[in-house]
Order: structure tokens, then sequence, then C-alpha cells
């Protein structure tokens, strides 16, 4: 087993493996770095001479590419050739949760995981370092071990755990100072020396005290725990939302209150109109699954409750401009600014907004949407995904403007669904005299300047005040 790696494979050109690799590669020039997808227009988008075509959009990303690929950074479909050269290969491939059979919507579906398993196994002639990179129920690992040892063509096989904690819209900025790198491999001498590569790979630029390493299975719950802790701390100011609406406080001052204390600390204090993306509810999920399956179930009732105060957070801001709207939005224009489930990325999944939108078409609204980054295709797609209505109804309910002015014309309400900061340098007044009156903001996101807005005559509603 060589300790200095020399060619890395990923397999898996999404918003993890594209920028980790990127910037590994950037970091390490000396080590030829191959992200490989199944998917040819990902693969062709990330190999476009025009950086604003690349497949995810993230600050940052275009410059580090741009200094790499063609470099010691390669994008190529040929998966088999990437893994036969590689001698270390990182699956980076996607976990979402099942939609079918035994653990449907709950255990993640481990199937891309197999194939990528089987596929090495088919393919490698010579020893290789295997990294898991998606997050993984816990003791995974040992199912992809028994599918490499059982080639019987006498290839070795060690795995690694090296869970990712990037988040998308500061994914570059995470992935260069990261606050920690995980890196959980067997206890034996050959895993120990499968773990100096990868810390070999990583102390280029991270700092070796924030290298930490650990068992296989310490490393893979790390991951889900990490997750579920971030979401839990939402969940827990938006439970806390509702209370100040009623109390007369205010879940600014009170976040601030408590973040003082360095104990609790200030982050992921941010009430909101909901958690989403691709990966808080699919790994609490998971959490809860994997607790379930063991017997655990108050453990698993504990961490469910964070996803079932999500929904509700979801439902109640839908709830709440429906009733504000005299109880009747059939046949109304509600304005969305912002469809994107956190500002500074194109990613959609699980965006609070799409849930926020099927309720209010149910009620027959007609919800027109601006976001910087997302395109109109991707919303419908989005919807449709749900399965309430038709594609058609779908397209006729929701549609998409290019312009936030244009957006906001003639609308009974405008509700705020992401934190874009262009939002807050808009000409308020402007929209406000183009809008059916009274002209109502739902702030879905807490970015807007309310004081101002109340000055101008909106009629303002925002979480948590
Ligand atoms: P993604 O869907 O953006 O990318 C996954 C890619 O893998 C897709 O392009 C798909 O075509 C490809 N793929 C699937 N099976 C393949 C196969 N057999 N061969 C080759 N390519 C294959 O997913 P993502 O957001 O990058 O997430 C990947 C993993 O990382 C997930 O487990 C996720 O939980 C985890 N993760 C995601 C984030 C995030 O911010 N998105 C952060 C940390 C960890
Ligand atoms: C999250 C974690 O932060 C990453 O560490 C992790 O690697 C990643 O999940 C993953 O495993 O996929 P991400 O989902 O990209 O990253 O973005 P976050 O910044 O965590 O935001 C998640 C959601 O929570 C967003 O909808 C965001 O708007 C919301 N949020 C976040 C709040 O409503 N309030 C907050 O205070 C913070």
């Amino acid at each position: 087993m060589k300790t200095k790696v020399k060619n890395i494979c990923c397999i898996g050109a999404g918003y993890v493996g594209g920028p980790t690799m990127a910037v590994i590669a950037q970091k390490n020039p000396d080590i030829k770095v191959t992200v490989v997808d199944i998917n040819a227009e990902r693969i062709a988008a990330w190999n476009h001479n025009d950086l604003d075509q690349l497949p995810i959009y993230e600050p940052g990303l275009d410059d580090v590419v741009l200094e790499a690929r063609n470099r010691n950074l390669f994008f190529s479909t040929d998966v088999d050739a990437a893994i036969d050269a590689a001698d270390m290969i990182f699956i980076s491939v996607n976990t979402p949760t099942k939609t079918y059979g035994k653990g449907k919507g709950m255990a993640a579906d481990l199937k891309y995981i197999e194939l990528c398993a089987r596929q090495i196994a088919k393919v490698a002639k010579t020893d290789k370092i295997v990294v898991e990179k998606s997050t993984l129920p816990v003791r995974t690992a040992q199912t992809i071990k028994s599918i490499l040892q059982n080639t019987g063509n006498g290839v070795k096989f060690q795995i690694l755990s090296n869970p990712e904690f990037l988040a998308e819209g500061t994914a570059v900025q995470d992935l260069m100072a990261p606050d920690r790198v995980l890196i959980g491999g067997e206890q034996t001498e050959l895993g120990m020396k499968a773990i100096a590569a990868l810390v070999d790979v990583y102390s280029s630029w991270v700092p070796i005290e924030n290298i930490l390493t650990t068992n296989l299975w310490s490393s893979e719950l790390s991951k889900l725990t990490a997750n579920a802790f971030l979401a839990q701390r939402v969940s827990s100011i938006n439970a806390l939302s509702e209370l100040c609406e009623v109390t007369g406080a205010d879940v600014d001052e009170v976040a601030n209150a408590i973040g003082k204390d360095s104990r609790i600390g200030p982050k992921f204090l941010k009430s909101s109109v909901g958690f989403g993306g691709s990966c808080f509810q699919k790994d609490i999920l998971n959490l809860v699954y994997i607790a379930k399956s063991y017997g655990l179930n108050e453990v698993a009732d504990y961490w469910e409750q964070v996803i079932i105060m999500n929904d509700y957070q979801k439902h109640r801001f839908a709830a709440k401009i429906i009733q504000t709207l005299y109880n009747t939005i059939s046949g109304k224009k509600i304005a969305f600014l912002g469809w994107a489930f956190k500002k500074d990325t194109n990613d959609t999944r699980e965006s609070a907004a799409i849930y926020v939108a099927d309720q209010l078409i149910e009620e027959q609204a007609n919800i027109v949407v601006y976001d910087p980054k997302v395109t109109a295709q991707q919303m419908q797609s989005d919807l449709n995904y749900l399965n309430t209505r038709s594609e058609t109804e779908n397209e006729t309910f929701l549609t998409t403007i290019v312009d936030p002015y244009e957006t906001c014309k003639d609308a009974h309400a405008i509700a705020v669904l992401t934190e874009w900061d262009e939002f807050k340098a808009y000409d308020w007044q402007r929209i406000y005299e183009a809008m059916q009156k009274p002209a109502f903001v739902f702030d879905g996101r807490g970015v807007l300047d309310h004081e101002q807005l109340r000055t101008i005559g909106f009629q303002v509603y925002a979480i948590g005040k």
C-alpha cells in the first residue's frame, strides 16, 4: 500500500465531489485528480470554457477550477479508466432518502454507493484506498469492505471514512479553511497507513491539528450527528419564534441574548421559514431509522421532532399568508423572492419555497417567482416532484419572471423565501407603488428593514416578531 498518493479518482461530480476535488487539486499540484460521473451533461458543464456554465454556482469556485483544470484536475465520463489509474478513490455519489421498499421515506438509499463499490471491485487491478466522501449510515464501510474483499483477484483495499462538512454557498471558503477534517479508518497497521496517506493530501493546506483521525464508525456517525445538531438548533429557534410572536418577545433579540453565552454560541440561531437543503432532513431521517433499527425508540423520537418542527414551520408560514390575505388567495398574485434553499447557491433541494408554494397553490394562488440563480425549469421540476397536481396545473399556477420589479408588480403580497443580499437593496418604494393595496410583505428570512417597509406603507409579517 503506497503512502504517497499520486493519482486520485472521485466518483460523483456533484455539489461535494466537484468543489472538494477542485480544492484538493489546486492545493496538490503534484497529484492528478480525475472527477468522473455518469451524467455526461454535468461533466460537459464542468469542462465548459465559459466558467459561468459550471454545473453548480459557488462563490469563488470558478477561480479554483480555472487554476487547476487541465493542469492536474480533470472531469470525465470514463469511470473505469479513472478507477484503474487511481491509487485513492473517493466515492461522492448521492445518498438520498429511500423512496421504495424497506425503510422507505427514512433510510438512506445506498444503491449508488453499492454500484460504485461493485464497479471498483470489477475494474481494480492494483491496491486502492477507497474513501467514503458521501454521507453514510454508520457501519456502511462494512458493506463496502465485504463487496471489495470478495473479488478473488488478490487486490487489497483499505476503506476510509472522510465525511464532508462544507455548506453550500460557502463551499470554497469552508474547504479552504475547514474547522476540521475528519478521517476514520481501521485501527490496524494497514488502516493507519491509509489514514496517513489521506492526512498527507489534506496537510498541504489544512493545519495538522485540524485533521482528526478516528475509527471508522466514529467518523461515519459524527457526520450524521453534526448535521442533526445543526438542524436541531434551527428547529429550536424556530419553535421559539412562534412563542415570540404570541408573547411580544423578538426572536432576533432572544437569539442574540442566548448566543452571547459562550456555551451556546451565536451561530445557527437565525429563525426562518424552515431549513432546506439536500442533507439535514435526509440525514436526520436516516439517524432516526438507524436508532429505530437498534430498538432505540426514545432516541429516534427525540431526533424526529427536529423534522416535525421544521415541517410545521413551513406550514405555519404558508397558513399565515392565507389567513392574513383574508383567507382567500384564489386568483391573487403572490410574488416569491427567492427559491433556492439558502443564498449564494442555485441548489433548491428541499427548499422551504417548494412546500410553501405547493400549499398556496392548493388555495389557487398565482405564484410568480424571482430567484437570481434558479431556472424556471428547475422550479417546475421541484413542484412536479411533489406530485400534488398535474404538471400543466403547476405551469399555470407557478410562473417565473427574471426581473424582481416585474415579479412584484400588481402582487397582493410578497413572500421572501431566500435571504439573497440583493433583496435588501431594492427600491421598496417603487415596489410598493406598483402593488395591490393593502400591500403585504411576509419576510420568511428576517432580512428586510421592516421599519422602513412600514414607513413606506407595507403591512409586514416577520417570523418571530
Ligand atoms: P449530487 O447529487 O450533487 O452529486 C452526486 C453525483 O454522483 C451526481 O452527479 C450523480 O450523477 C453521480 N453518480 C451517482 N451514481 C454514480 C455512479 N455509479 N457513477 C458515477 N457517478 C455517479 O450530490 P451531492 O450534493 O454532491 O452529495 C453527495 C454526497 O455528499 C451525499 O451523500 C451527501 O449527503 C453528501 N454531502 C453533501 C453536501 C452538500 O452540501 N450538498 C455536504 C456534505 C455532504
Ligand atoms: C449543511 C451543514 O451546514 C454542512 O456542514 C453539511 O456539510 C451539509 O449540510 C451537508 O451535509 O449537506 P447546507 O445544507 O449546505 O450545509 O447549508 P446550511 O448553511 O447548513 O443551511 C441549511 C438550511 O438551514 C438552509 O435552508 C438555511 O437557510 C437554514 N438555516 C441555517 C436557518 O434557517 N437558520 C440558521 O441559523 C442556519
